[in-house]
């Protein structure tokens, strides 16, 4: 490995020889299609984030970086720290802060070495050493960058020699530098029900903090994921935005600090709270992968480069296909037998979906799933509901020629259930308090080896007993009261090692069953990230499925995942007619949770229309590139278009958000990605049976007319979803 350092072809090194004790300064630069980030080591070995924006065509050019900005005095050099250490000559906030085998808090860090390997054809990691002077103390940065998508995934790895062990107050993952004259930031809030809503403010002197202590459905309040723009607040074409997000489903903390200098200091990684992490000599702790995209031409850009990158790199089976569904969560609740669900599945053929997905209810026997506050952790099939088992549903579901799939939510203990009765010793809580509850519920202690092994036998054992099962919907309803495990020595751990424990679990399930489709639900979005992800084909962004609230969380939603992980069904929430609410659920993964046979034959018919129109351009919104065209928090509609990669078929889905009098798309709403040279029609699709369009479907037009001129969906109080298929003619 050693004779790999210095092999960097991209790094320069000059001689600052006026120094007494000088070595030699050097810049590291991170360089992907557009940009650079650039690390610079100074002569005393400190390592510093020098620059990240615009790449430069001559990399010995990013030295001289520092000298253009005149802002007043750094006193220790470190403001701009790769990782700052905490106690020696810090004065801003950490990356790190540690307690040393001696009881000593200072840390140094300086650089020792770094090695540039090519993973593959688009993808390097750039690793960098760091060593305290003082102690056998060691945190390597890594930096994998992704070029064509202008990704980076940055984390540590943390480990020492000392005598004894040591004690982690704070361990980051990343550490960035950001400059500019002011910076904006958005982001997200929420609740059940809520998620995603956007804030945005300038972000003022001092520290603002996102992060999550909930352990569990750890984006119930917020998500890690955030933007920041730089002068102003970034519109979708044109200027400079961060977008970032932690790969990392339990406790998160993200520090923005504007600093006196005002540069923004960003620190992200695992939330510290409650979580002093004890590291024996010559353990490893590697911090959750802390990924960023940096877009110098605006919003639209940077969730591209995301949606790209997570499709090829990270969700289980981005360039995949998915399976449209009829789900019974909203159409029966905990109300089902056997005969209900055998005629749910002939609604599943019916309406043309795939597979048909047994939500919630379906087990436990001794306090039977018939609400919910039993039966959560005894995965037994209900007898009295299920007589014949899950077999003879998936029987079944094959003489329909549909698939099967069903809700499991196994790190989860009702009070009232066996396994509670059986394992007490398996469920968080403090035993000398009074439990608490978040929906009638426990959490169970994945720290436990017991546990993991018996969370994974839930699902193996679905999949042995049935192997045809093609379909998981994984929940996890409720956060962590009253933290503490009977299994673990040091509850210091516990955050951290709930989620080892359900990684590994998930890492068993993925080694077994490498295909299976899985939703990632928690109550809504209340568990969506990147790490998950690697797991999971898509997730569920929120029980409400009001399509007019979908509208603004799928968009904001959108930012940062791509559409085919993005779970929508068509139910009876909100007041919108059926149409619209099923052109707003094609904008993603296409679902329904609905009463089929409570539809009218108009309505049926327009759904079965539209499942077959959806699987005619689901494979442009899955793997065509995204454009946001009209935001429905700016205007009175909504337009978002997807377009394959020839730029030769595409479609736009366009909503009226504004019911007030006369408001309609008076202007032409101008597409975007078109090839300008191309020709194209347009045409109206998924109308509502018995209407008709008012585009005019024969008019041909140049790409460059519609970048510049637009196309008006026409969209008023008689038409308030409409669908536009791009198609390109020879
Ligand atoms: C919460 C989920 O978000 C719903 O879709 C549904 O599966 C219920 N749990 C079932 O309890």
């Amino acid at each position: 490995m050693l004779q790999k350092f210095f092999t960097v072809s991209s790094v320069f090194l000059f001689i600052a020889s006026f120094l007494p004790i000088c070595t030699q300064a050097q810049s590291i630069p991170i360089e992907t299609q557009s940009n650079a980030l650039v690390l610079h080591k100074d002569s005393a070995n400190n390592l510093t984030v020098i620059y990240y924006g615009k790449k430069l065509s001559d990399e010995r050019e990013y030295v001289l970086v520092p000298a253009s900005y005149k802002q007043s005095e750094d006193y220790t050099g470190l403001s701009n720290a790769a990782y700052t250490p905490s106690g020696s000559k810090n004065i801003l906030e950490p990356a790190i802060s540690v307690v040393h085998a001696d009881g000593n808090k200072s840390l140094d860090l300086r650089y020792v070495t770094h090695k540039l390997d090519q993973l593959a054809d688009n993808v390097s990691l750039l690793e960098v050493e760091l060593k305290d002077p003082v102690y056998d103390f060691t945190v390597r940065l890594f930096y994998k960058s992704y070029f064509a998508e202008d990704v980076i995934e940055q984390w540590s790895v943390i480990e020492h020699n000392e005598k004894g062990a040591v004690l982690l107050e704070k361990f980051a993952s990343a550490n960035l530098t950001l400059k500019s004259n002011s910076y904006w930031l958005r982001q997200y809030h929420g609740d059940w029900a809520k998620e995603m809503q956007p804030e945005d403010s300038k972000i003022t002197h001092g520290i603002k903090t996102i992060d999550s202590k909930l352990g569990t459905r750890a984006n119930l309040f917020q998500p890690s994921s955030f933007m920041v723009s730089l002068d102003k607040p970034a519109p979708e074409d044109e200027g400079t935005v961060l977008f970032g997000t932690l790969g990392y489903s339990g406790n998160f903390k993200v520090d923005m600090e504007l600093d006196y200098l005002n540069n923004l200091r960003i620190i992200g990684g695992i939330n510290n709270y409650a979580s002093n992490y004890t590291l024996k000599p010559q353990e490893k702790f590697t911090t959750p992968k802390f990924i960023y995209t940096l877009s110098t031409t605006g919003k639209g850009k940077a969730s591209r480069n995301l949606h790209n990158w997570a499709r090829k790199y990270k969700l289980l089976d981005g360039q995949g296909d998915r399976l449209t569904l009829l789900n019974n969560w909203e159409a029966t609740y905990f109300d089902f037998n056997e005969n209900k669900l055998k005629e749910l599945l002939k609604d599943t053929k019916k309406l043309g979906v795939d597979l048909f997905l047994l939500d919630d209810g379906w087990f436990a026997n001794k306090y039977p799933r018939n609400n919910d506050d039993t039966g959560l952790g005894d995965w037994q099939v209900n007898k009295k509901k299920l007589p014949n088992g899950i077999t003879s549903l998936v029987k079944e579901a094959g003489r329909q020629d549909v698939k099967f799939g069903i809700w499991v939510e196994p790190e989860m203990v009702s009070p009232k259930s066996e396994l509670y009765e059986q394992h007490p010793d398996w469920v968080i809580k403090q035993s000398a308090r009074a439990e608490h509850y978040f929906r009638n519920q426990l959490v169970l202690d994945l720290s436990n080896p017991a546990v993991q092994n018996f969370v994974f036998g839930v699902l193996d054992e679905l999949f042995t007993e049935n192997p045809e099962l093609a379909y998981i919907k994984w929940d996890c309803n409720a956060i962590i009261y009253n933290a503490y495990s009977a299994h673990l020595k040091n509850q210091e751990h516990f955050y951290i090692e709930y989620m080892r424990g359900l990684y590994h679990v998930l890492e068993r399930i993925r080694a077994k069953y490498p295909k299976v489709p899985m939703m990632l639900c928690s109550g809504g979005g209340g568990r969506v990230d990147y790490a998950a992800l690697q797991y999971f084909t898509e997730f569920w962004p929120s029980d409400n499925t009001d399509p007019m609230e979908r509208i603004f969380m799928q968009y904001e939603y959108s930012y940062f995942y791509p559409a085919i992980s993005t779970s929508n069904h068509v139910t009876d929430w909100g007041k919108q007619p059926i149409k619209f609410r099923t052109d707003v659920a094609m904008m993603g993964k296409l679902g329904f949770d609905i009463v089929v046979s409570e539809l009218n034959e108009k309505d049926l018919k327009f759904c079965q229309d539209a499942v077959q129109i959806y699987n005619n351009m689901k494979d442009i919104i899955w793997h065509g590139d995204q454009y946001r065209l009209a935001d429905p928090r700016e205007g009175n509609f909504a337009a978002i278009q997807y377009i394959d990669t020839n730029r030769s078929a595409g479609v736009i889905f366009n909503y009226l958000v504004n019911n007030r009098y006369d408001q309609g798309s008076h202007f032409p709403v101008l597409l975007k990605g078109l090839d300008a040279n191309k020709k194209y029609k347009i045409t109206e699709i998924n109308l509502y049976p018995g209407t008709s369009s008012s585009i005019n479907n024969k008019q041909v037009y140049s790409g460059e007319f519609l970048m510049k001129i637009g196309i008006n969906p026409d969209l008023h109080k008689d038409r308030t979803s409409v669908i536009l298929e791009i198609k390109a003619i020879d």
